[in-house]
């Protein structure tokens, strides 16, 4: 099912596979660079829609949650990267920079997926017009960032807002 408001378009998902498959439907139409925060609670599938990000990719290993590693690192076919980020555990920007996050965030080859990107507000979030904030050097914000939003309906259906932008070039 599929509704329209504004530019947003919400999906709902019946099942962890469908979910997984909007994913790698996803996955198609993002071009290296793009930064995708998952926003949602725990349980909403963020770590579901991720797997199928890396399914879409043509990954093929287990795709897990990085909640106490922070980071996953997957190589692509073809050399470029999923980088799945799970801040959960990171309490502010400055946690996020003293581990080294722009190297994840502002990689030219990969794609970089953020569970909780809450907790790194400042670095993802962009004011609308006039000078960004210096935070990281030489960089001023998150270049093309997909913001997408999960919600918990029922016990197997989540809703899913993507992007009118990404909705449209999915082809649904
Ligand atoms: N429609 C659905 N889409 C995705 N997951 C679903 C769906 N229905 C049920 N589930 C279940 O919900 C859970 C989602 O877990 P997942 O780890 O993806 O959540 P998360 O948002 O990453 O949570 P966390 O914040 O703890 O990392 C899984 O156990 C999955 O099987
Ligand atoms: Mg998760």
């Amino acid at each position: 099912m599929v509704s329209h408001a504004m530019d947003w378009v919400t999906i709902t998902t019946d099942s962890e596979d469908e979910t997984q498959a909007l994913g790698a439907r996803i996955a198609a139409v993002l071009p290296l660079g793009r930064v995708v925060a998952l926003h949602g609670d725990l349980g909403a599938g963020k770590t579901v829609l991720s797997r199928g990000l890396a399914r879409g990719f043509g990954i093929t290993e287990p795709v897990t949650s990085p909640t106490f590693t922070v980071v996953q690192e997957y190589e692509r076919p073809g050399g470029s990267w999923l980088f799945h980020l799970d801040m959960y555990r990171i309490e502010c920007d400055d946690d996020a920079l003293a581990f080294g996050i722009e190297e994840f965030l502002f990689a030219p080859d990969a794609v970089a997926v953020v569970e909780w990107p809450e907790r790194i507000a400042g670095l993802l979030e962009c004011p609308s017009g006039g000078e960004q904030p210096d935070r990281v050097a030489g960089r001023s914000c998150v270049p093309d960032l997909v913001v997408v939003r999960l919600s918990h309906v029922a016990e197997s259906r989540r809703e899913i807002q993507l992007p009118g932008v990404i909705h449209d070039l999915c082809g649904f």
